[in-house]
């Protein structure tokens, strides 16, 4: 029999990206990534243009596909309200996981990223550490009608689901709206250049609420994980990278690896305060050699404004995971200074040492 076949659906996400490196370097598998972009790097991936919000289009992209064995739905649309965002997040899962079911009957798994907002963490306060088994918020929840779905549709086939729910996802993305990593690192080194200490721009009780994130590499070799063990069958988790920490312990860290003087807290809305930086990130990027990469596409300053405005804690329970089986774990300041050093490296911010 031929070897496995991975899809992946969203390859050019902060997480979709990842997991075609990841998948590429750690399995022989064949890998398939759908996106409506082409691809910015090389990848061993085959990368199809695809729009899943045309349903006609996904099934006939699709139904060639007769050997997936693993999908990893990492798509995602964003939209103004919470209640826009089910329509066609739902309809995306459903136009890729149908069409690719009925042609695929090697068809072994289904894994599907969530996320914490599961759990209303975008709404205020909510019960922590978040356990997977804590009763849904008020709808609307884009993550719930897709889980529905998906448990419905999965119910007497031959092949199972998963869900992970991680938060904050940290790697290097491009256009993409929730890169926390690359905007601490774009509004570090523009602050530098203005010669201004770094200071934290978000609400004064986010710099000391407990927060945890994900490195994306981490959360691929979950993903991998959920897909292939049998534990992990129909079963959802929290992931992350197993450590809590409060913003006003790191932010010193990231002023020394940016040759900063560290600031106190200054609250500004990203957003306004940053849209007219545009210019300036051009003359660094010529100052600088940096890659030509559009100012717009590499920091999404509005997610920005929603980590630092999250004055309450980010907590999930990340037990049921190690229980499991899957128990990897990164050390979060660790894998920002790291990951600020390989977007130096690439030419995306500059290098200050
Ligand atoms: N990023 C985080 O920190 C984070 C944290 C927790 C949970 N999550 C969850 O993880 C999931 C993925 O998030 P992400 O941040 O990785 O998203 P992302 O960076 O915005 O990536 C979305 C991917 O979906 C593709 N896509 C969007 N619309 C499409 C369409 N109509 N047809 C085909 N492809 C389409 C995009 O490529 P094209 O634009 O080229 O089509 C891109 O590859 C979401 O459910 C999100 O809520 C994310």
């Amino acid at each position: 029999m031929s070897k496995e076949h991975a899809v992946v659906v969203g390859g050019l996400g902060v997480i979709g990206r990842k997991l075609v490196d990841y998948l590429g370097r750690e399995t022989d598998w064949r890998i398939t990534a759908l996106s409506r972009r082409a691809p910015d790097f090389a990848s061993r991936a085959e990368f199809i243009a695809v729009d899943l919000l045309d349903r006609a289009r996904a099934e006939a992209t699709l139904a060639p596909l007769g050997d997936v064995t693993h999908v990893f739905y990492c798509a995602f649309q964003g939209r103004p309200s919470w209640a826009e965002h089910n329509q066609p997040n739902l309809a995306m899962l459903m136009n890729t996981v149908e069409p690719i079911a009925k042609a695929s009957p090697r068809l072994q798994h289904v894994n599907l990223v969530q996320g914490t907002k599961y759990y209303g963490c975008h709404l205020g306060p909510f019960k922590t550490p978040a356990k997977e088994s804590d009763p849904p918020h008020m709808l609307p929840n884009f993550y719930y009608d897709q889980e529905m779905w998906l448990r419905r549709f999965q119910h007497g086939k031959p092949w199972s689901w998963s869900a992970l729910r991680p938060h904050a996802v940290c790697g290097f993305a491009l256009g993409n709206p929730m890169n926390l990593t690359l905007v601490i690192a774009v509004y570090a080194a523009i602050s530098r250049e203005l010669g201004l200490p770094l200071r934290f721009p978000g609400k004064p009780g986010a710099f000391t609420a407990l927060y945890q994130v994900i490195d994306a590499e981490l959360l691929a070799k979950a993903m991998l994980w959920a897909a292939t063990a049998k534990e992990a069958r129909n079963e959802a988790f929290n992931v992350m990278n197993g450590d809590y920490f409060r913003w006003c312990h790191l932010w010193p860290k990231f002023a020394k690896f940016f040759g900063m003087t560290p600031g106190g807290v200054q609250t500004i809305p990203l957003a306004e305060f940053m849209a007219d930086k545009g210019p300036l990130w051009a003359a660094m990027q010529a100052k600088y050699a940096l890659k030509p990469y559009r100012y717009e596409d590499l920091a999404a300053w509005p997610f920005g404004d929603y980590v630092f405005g999250c004055d309450w804690d980010i907590m999930s329970d990340t037990q049921k995971i190690r229980r499991h089986g899957f128990a990897d774990c990164v050390d979060s300041e660790a894998m920002f200074l790291r990951l600020f050093g390989e977007f130096a490296a690439a030419g995306a911010i500059p290098r200050f040492d």
